[in-house]
């Protein structure tokens, strides 16, 4: 297995390029389902994740070509309807198969994901809401059986709590079901508008996009379309705030700066220096000067995404004062807690709040620290850029799910990172 070594303390500086987004790709990908074809998708990011769904598709029946960053995916011919557990447990946005497989065949068999390392995570919005629609969803040895004889039918669907991939896989379900579908209490982050985009491009009729309630006019057949995928919010923000932590000054660039209102806004409270144009955002450091501890509450978009949330904590553990952190999306997202701790941070938590007393810039000692999670991992990443020594990261394959060449776009900035064998 590898480890990521970082020696630290060096402040980062220079342009980084964002890569397209994790987390509207494999919606994008599953809603090629929808229709015989080829799509295209263009700025896929090549990662853990988006190469474990092109093995679901693949086993679904769908040929994949990947030139650079463009895919083409060619979906004429479908051999199964089910996504196996085994390839479920690896990612649990596979579960994005069910509404266009439900859509398209009529009938879906995809395995139940489980808990996972950042909370419970049921799925049991999206059955409920497919049943609102015209499925029968039953859970049958681990997996729901989903079924609608002679097709789905537009309905209105509630959500208790806005759902990301919930609300995506109603919507792709309900472009090809009979009549309209309203979703109320929907979610608006930005890679659900990329998929509406996607969808209305292939003769879906969805309006209310950005809004937390969409309306879906149900259309007999779609066609496939050529489509882009977003920059990845989270890869942006994640580098704006390695560089802050580290002191330096730079630029995250081809990102779209309104996409991260929250964060950009926390960043200036905290102090620094921030610019926003429309495909780049800049941060200042102001040459390692002093950070303010600033309170952050992680809510559904357009609030603090819980996906910034443990970055965040690694910059407060360099701040002056103390504040809080409260994770409100998940019940277990405090995983980088104890990691942290190992190099010196001081944090105290009490179930979903933890109480952060900053140490100030050069508070932080390089440690060996084991990645738990995706953005776990990319939290002890920026502390490790900002600790005086050498960090191993253990556990790294968790990073490559969500993050497009760290270790080049790291040295890119001047980072001393490398991987090596454990
Ligand atoms: N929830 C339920 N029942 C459901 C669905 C959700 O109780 O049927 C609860 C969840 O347990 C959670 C809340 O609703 O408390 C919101 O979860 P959501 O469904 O929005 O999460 P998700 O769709 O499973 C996506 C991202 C996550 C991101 C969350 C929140 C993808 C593929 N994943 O997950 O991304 O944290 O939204 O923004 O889009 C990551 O990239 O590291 C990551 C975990």
């Amino acid at each position: 297995m590898e480890k990521l070594v970082i020696e630290g303390g060096i402040p980062l500086h220079g342009d980084i390029r964002i890569s397209g987004a994790k987390n509207a790709a494999l919606p994008l990908m599953a809603a090629t389902l929808l229709c015989p074809g080829e799509h295209t998708l263009r700025n896929v990011p090549n990662l853990r994740d988006t190469r474990t769904m092109i093995r679901l598709l693949e086993y679904l029946g769908v040929k994949a070509r990947r030139e650079g960053d463009v895919l083409y995916l060619n979906s004429t011919c479908l051999e199964h309807d089910d996504a196996p557990y085994e390839m479920v447990k690896t990612m649990r946005a596979s579960v994005l198969v069910l509404g266009p497989l439900l859509a398209r065949c009529y009938k879906a068999r995809v395995s139940l994901p489980g808990g996972c390392a950042i909370g419970e995570r049921p799925v049991n919005f999206h059955t409920a809401g497919l049943q609102k629609i015209g499925a029968r969803c039953d859970i049958e040895d681990g997996y729901i059986q989903a079924e609608a004889e002679g097709g789905l039918k537009g309905g209105t669907v509630y959500f208790d709590i806005p759902t990301v991939t919930g609300t995506e896989n109603l919507l792709m379900a309900a472009t090809l079901a009979a009549g309209k579908t309203i979703l109320k209490n929907a979610a608006r982050e930005p890679e659900i508008g990329n998929l509406v985009d996607m969808l209305n491009s292939m003769g879906a009729k969805i309006s209310g996009r950005d809004s937390d309630t969409l309306t879906i006019e149900g259309v007999h057949a779609l066609k496939p379309a050529d489509n882009t995928i977003i920059p990845d919010r989270i890869e942006a923000g994640t580098y704006l705030i390695a560089i802050a932590a580290s002191g330096g000054a730079g630029r995250v660039t081809n990102c779209c700066s309104a996409h991260l209102p929250s964060l950009v806004e926390k960043l200036r409270q905290a102090g620094l220096d921030v610019e926003e144009g429309d495909s780049f955002i800049s941060i200042d450091s102001r040459q390692g000067s002093a950070l303010t501890c600033v309170d952050i509450q992680t809510r559904p978009y357009p609030g603090y995404p819980t996906d910034l949330q443990a970055q965040f904590m690694a910059l407060m553990t360099l701040a002056e004062g103390s504040c809080t952190i409260h994770e409100t999306i998940f019940e277990n997202r405090f995983m980088h807690v104890a990691e942290l701790r190992r190099m010196g941070a001081k944090i105290k938590t009490d179930g979903r709040l933890a109480l952060i007393s900053g140490l100030g810039r050069n508070g932080l000692r390089g440690a060996p620290v084991m990645a738990t999670d995706l953005r776990a991992s990319s939290s002890l990443v920026i502390a490790a850029l900002a600790a005086e020594g050498r960090t191993d990261i253990s556990r790294i394959y968790h990073l490559e799910r969500g993050y497009e060449n760290l270790v080049e776009k790291l040295s890119g900035l001047g980072a001393k990172v490398w991987k090596e064998q454990e």
